[in-house]
């Protein structure tokens, strides 16, 4: 059986960590110069319906840095269902390349690829999940905090793909987790229970609310996403009427969390809507190193899953 990366749910609290300590052993090979030419003559295939710039540069930086290939296939190359059935794409591309990092809509489509593809798929942002930037989060956690067990995430704002992924990823890793949305804009019910079953076995705690500050309360972490994810472009104008002013991560709400806490956001952000300027660019943000991170967290994946 090919292992695939759809889901945080994919892999084991054992596997996560193997993955967070193969990323940081990878970003010091690059601080010291160190060839680490894991994947020679691999190659990965990169489908993209939506756009991107952290995973697809990452990815395939990640790729020639471990002494393989990346090829881009952007919407209109492939044009997934339409040109050819999702099946047949999985058949064709198995027979060519290693691995395959696929960023579409439907979360149901990269299940029917994964299905049909006899090489791993990796999830590079769906509709209902984002694996790969937990992982970036996870290692970016662990390095300002030095640990994870224990701590408390909060995630301010729309309950989306990178929510979803780290209800999975913060529980199988015992993170403790409080979720803020405005009524209607929650996770979806099967997510919130696998993450409940997840924090059951860890021993931590879920919690949703739709408020904020409750969420923020003592927090270590605290993260928020834009209002409208791709896809969700037409709702924007909506969103921020009833995002705004509460479901904003400013110096006021930050004030709730613990007096270390640091602020995520996976990028790109709307700057004045679900984050300030200021706290964006604020030392306690670490966007930045997140960004970093999926660079080595996207070539601990690439060899993990190879
Ligand atoms: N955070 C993230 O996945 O960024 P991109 O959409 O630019 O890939
Ligand atoms: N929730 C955002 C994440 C972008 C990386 C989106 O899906 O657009």
């Amino acid at each position: 059986m090919v292992k695939h990366l759809l889901s945080m749910q994919d892999l084991s609290p054992n596997e996560i960590e193997a993955i967070l300590d193969e990323a940081a052993g990878l970003k010091e090979k690059i601080r010291k110069g160190e060839l680490h030419e894991l994947l020679q003559d691999k190659t990965l295939g990169m489908i993209f319906e939506k756009p991107s710039l952290r995973t697809r540069v990452t990815f395939e930086t990640g790729m020639t840095q471990l002494g393989g290939h990346a090829i881009y296939l952007a919407p209109a190359d492939i044009q997934l269902g339409e040109r050819e059935s999702v099946p047949d794409v999985a058949r064709n591309l198995s027979r060519w390349v290693d691995v395959v990092m696929a960023r579409l809509f439907k979360h149901d489509i990269i299940v029917e690829l994964a299905r049909h593809s006899s090489v791993p798929v990796i999830n590079g942002l769906t509709d209902l999940h984002h694996p790969c930037q937990t992982l970036g989060d996870l290692l970016t956690i662990r390095e300002r905090k030095g640990k994870l067990r224990g701590l408390k995430l909060a995630w301010v704002g729309d309950g989306n793909n990178v929510c979803n992924s780290l209800l999975l990823g913060c529980t199988l890793v015992s993170m403790n987790i409080s979720v803020a949305c405005p009524r209607g804009y929650e996770p979806p019910a099967d997510i919130v229970k696998q993450a409940r079953a997840n924090a059951k076995k860890s021993g931590v705690k879920v919690e949703l609310t739709t408020d904020p500050k409750q969420a923020v309360g003592g927090a270590d972490v605290v993260y928020t996403d834009i209002f409208a994810s791709m896809g969700r472009e037409a709702e924007a104008e909506r969103r921020i009427e009833i995002f705004l002013p509460t479901y904003q991560v400013n110096k006021d709400l930050i004030e709730h969390a613990k007096s270390d806490a640091i602020v995520l956001h996976c990028q790109p952000w709307r700057l004045g809507q679900e984050i300030s300027d200021d706290v964006a660019y604020s030392p306690r943000c670490a966007a930045f190193d997140q960004a970093e991170n999926r660079l080595h967290t996207a070539k601990s994946i690439l060899t993990f899953f190879l």
